[in-house]
């Protein structure tokens, strides 16, 4: 027996992101998301435009998303309610958000210079990735203020203990333990519950 029901977000489960960019001053932004999906070397990423890390990414063009684990999760919730921009937009201040410079010292993260980009990787996420935007559209209503950004992955680093023991550029599913956001909690991911015949022709 189905219910239709009118629910305020549609949070149904995906992992969390740290996304390091720059300010135009030269200082790096750090900020969690959850809004995220992927297709070949792509991500895509559901961005508030009224946030430093959108500003950050329309004029600089670049970033890194950094993937917690599990084990990251204090720090992550540690930037919950916290915002870059300054001085903090109003609906923000309405919700108790605070202005924090220095969002890798508020977390208890290191910055780690990348490769290819200018904003810095999150030393202690397992997976950190490079990008480049690629395209910009905004989504929904203009009220919603909403972009989805699509990235295109220009760098892979994985943690060693990460990779599969037989293919060197293959992340092993069983050892690689995402930070879910669902519906506003974190959740981990449980054991693989059955083979796939996907895996069996890749
Ligand atoms: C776990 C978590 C997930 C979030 N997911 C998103 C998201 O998918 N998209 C988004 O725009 N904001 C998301 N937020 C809110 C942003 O982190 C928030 O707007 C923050 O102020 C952005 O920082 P900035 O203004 O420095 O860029 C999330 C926050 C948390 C704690």
């Amino acid at each position: 027996m189905h219910r239709v029901i009118a629910p305020k977000i549609l949070y149904f489960g995906t992992p969390v992101v740290l996304i390091s960019t720059m300010n135009e001053d030269g200082s790096m932004n750090l900020a969690p998301i959850s809004s995220v999906w992927w297709l070949d070397q792509t991500g895509v990423v559901g961005l508030g435009t009224r946030s430093q890390t959108f500003a950050n990414m329309q004029r600089s063009k670049e970033c890194v998303l950094s993937l917690p684990s599990v084990d990251q999760v204090a720090a992550v919730d540690r930037l919950a309610l916290t915002t870059g921009s300054n001085p903090v937009p109003n609906y923000k201040l309405a919700m108790n958000f605070r202005h924090v410079r220095d969002k890798f010292d508020e977390a208890g993260l290191t910055a780690l210079p990348s490769e290819l980009v200018r904003p810095p990787r999150v030393m202690e996420c397992p997976i950190q990735l490079e990008a480049r935007v690629a395209s910009i559209h905004l989504v929904g209503n203009p009220d919603d203020h909403s972009a989805s950004v699509e990235l295109r992955i220009v760098r892979v680093h994985a943690d060693e203990s990460l990779i599969d023991t037989q293919n060197r550029h293959h992340i092993s599913p069983d050892r690689w333990r995402p930070l879910i956001m669902s519906f506003l909690g974190f959740y981990g991911l449980g054991e693989q519950i059955h083979t796939s015949r996907l895996a069996e022709v890749f």
